[in-house]
């Protein structure tokens, strides 16, 4: 290995995580997210600094042993963190709104119909005593509400221009600044900052009462459009649907009155429908979807309870109840993990299927470095709360720089060489007590002193492929990746060029 010939360039991570790939657009932007847990024994340090992009239609794989803050990342992204958690910092930018600012009741409009989660107990997601189909529509009907929809689109791109304006922003950090940050601060800095704040809204004030006019004036807007949908559809009931009642009222005595109520029922069901999701509508797309995820035979399937159904096809229909709502996004916590081999990857192969058929973005979690392989476009590996290394696939499978991604590596089962399977040796660190320095390195054959003394930077590999070992650093001396991997890279390089040349 030639790595150390000469000093890698490092980036500021988490702050900044490289440049955007040409032709990728970003939907999912994490920065600098940091969650912890308080508990009797103190503060539970789960996420600490992890900043990663998620591009449009792209899967990204976030992998790492047990406890690393893998769930506690995708919690904090779908705003379902238990009470006791605290994020101590960072943004989460979906559609240029921050996650980790808006209200409950915008998050619930985001999280119920833009990103979805599947996780890894379909047992737990779904109520046992509800027959499936029931538990499909359930949120269609709740989110099939077409008057408020259109209220909400008239509002939503000036309620994100006026939340994400940097100037409020650095406002409400400024407020936050006096709250929190006052214990080491002398008597003169805390005046002077309680100055510096109030100036600095005496400077905003035209600016938010010109915001909440504007946001005042659309949401009038919204109401105005959303009105006038409700009338036209009225007033077409009036036209259409009344007659039809008058007619079968008439039909009482002139006869043939249950085919004219028949008509009436029909235009008076168009009508609720227009105002909202009926159940019918409902459960055609329920159908629809149900045999999108493979479930055969739905119409039947569509009238059983869970226990009715086998593991993987649990897990098929709390992935349908996910894609109900047509997510941009959606994050799959082990989604596998509680399956066995056949049906882990069958799927996988459907969780592929629907990306590529919806033009999904995915985050696919897991801790088994081998499912990965046919899954990600891109690789976070995370160790200890924070990501070590990220690259795309062929980045992480072929060129793994962190010794924890090297480990990950030799614990794959190999199934063509048959090698034993390397477990990583020792535990993951106990997060009330984080190491200092790279915390793998107390488990690690390749640590240096410094390993324990101070946090090794983000190294620059390639565009695409960043991580954070002192190995990488041009003063560390050399170090070759487990025998077992770089044999496994060149035999599986191997096979790539024989498979090309067979092709050819
Ligand atoms: N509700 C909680 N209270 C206290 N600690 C928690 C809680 N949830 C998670 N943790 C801790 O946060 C860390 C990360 O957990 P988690 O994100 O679930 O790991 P992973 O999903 O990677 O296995 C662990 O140390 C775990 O013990
Ligand atoms: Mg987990």
């Amino acid at each position: 290995m030639e790595k150390n010939a000469k000093a890698l360039r490092t980036i500021d991570y988490p702050k900044e995580v490289g440049p955007v790939p040409e032709g990728k657009k970003p939907v999912l932007s994490v920065r600098n997210l940091a969650v912890s847990f308080k508990t009797d024994e103190g503060s539970v340090r789960a996420v600490r600094g992890v900043s990663f992009d998620l591009y449009k239609g792209e899967t990204l794989c976030i992998v790492g042993e047990s406890g690393s803050g893998k769930s506690v990342t995708s919690k904090t992204i779908m705003g379902i963190l238990a009470p006791s958690a605290h994020i101590d910092s960072g943004s989460i930018i979906y559609e240029g709104e921050d996650l980790t600012k808006i209200s409950e009741e915008e998050f619930h409009r985001i999280r119920g119909t833009k990103i979805g989660m599947v996780f890894q107990d379909p047992l737990s997601s779904l109520n046992p005593i509800m027959k499936v189909g029931k538990q499909i529509t359930e949120v269609m009907l709740i989110n099939g509400n077409r008057v408020k929809k259109i209220y909400l689109d008239t509002i939503n791109d000036t309620l994100i221009r006026l939340k994400n304006d940097q100037r409020l922003v650095s406002l409400a950090k400024s407020e936050l600044k006096l709250k929190n940050g006052s214990k080491s601060l002398s008597k003169e800095e805390k005046a002077a900052n309680v100055e510096a704040y109030r100036e600095m809204k005496a400077k905003m004030a035209p600016k938010i009462k010109e915001d909440k006019v504007a946001l005042r004036a659309k949401k009038a807007e919204g109401r105005k459009k959303a009105r006038a949908y409700r009338l036209a559809c009225f007033k077409d009931y009036r036209q259409n649907a009344l007659p039809l009642l008058w007619k079968a009222a008439v039909s009482l005595v002139t006869g043939g009155f249950s085919e004219a109520y028949g008509a009436f029922i029909g235009a008076h069901r168009r009508y609720v429908s227009k105002l909202r999701v009926s159940h019918k509508e409902a459960k055609r797309r329920a159908l629809t979807i149900m045999q999108e995820v493979g479930i055969r035979d739905p119409e039947r399937r569509y009238n059983q309870y869970p226990f009715e159904f086998s593991g993987g096809m649990r897990q098929r229909i709390v992935i349908a109840i996910a894609l109900t709502a047509d997510p941009d996004v959606l994050i799959c916590d082990e989604p596998t993990t509680a399956l066995d081999v056949t049906i882990q990857a069958q799927i996988l192969e459907l969780i592929n299927r629907l990306k590529k058929a919806r033009d999904m973005s995915v985050i696919f979690i897991t801790h088994d470095l081998g499912v990965v392989a046919n899954m990600a476009d891109r690789v976070a590996v995370m160790y200890a709360g924070k990501i070590v290394e990220y690259g795309t696939s062929e980045d992480i499978f072929f060129r793994p720089a962190h010794p924890y991604t090297w480990a990950l590596l030799s614990s794959i089962p190999d199934v063509d060489s048959k090698e034993r399977l390397e477990a990583i040796p020792g535990t993951p660190p106990n997060m009330l007590f984080p190491p200092k320095g790279d915390a793998f390195a107390l488990r690690s054959r390749y640590a240096l002193g410094i390993d324990f003394k101070e946090e090794p930077p983000m190294y620059e590999l390639s565009s695409t492929h960043y991580a954070s070992t002192w190995l990488l650093d041009e003063r560390a001396p050399e170090a070759e990746m487990p025998k077992i991997v770089s044999t496994r890279i060149k035999n599986s390089l191997k096979r790539e060029e024989e498979r090309k040349n067979g092709l050819r």
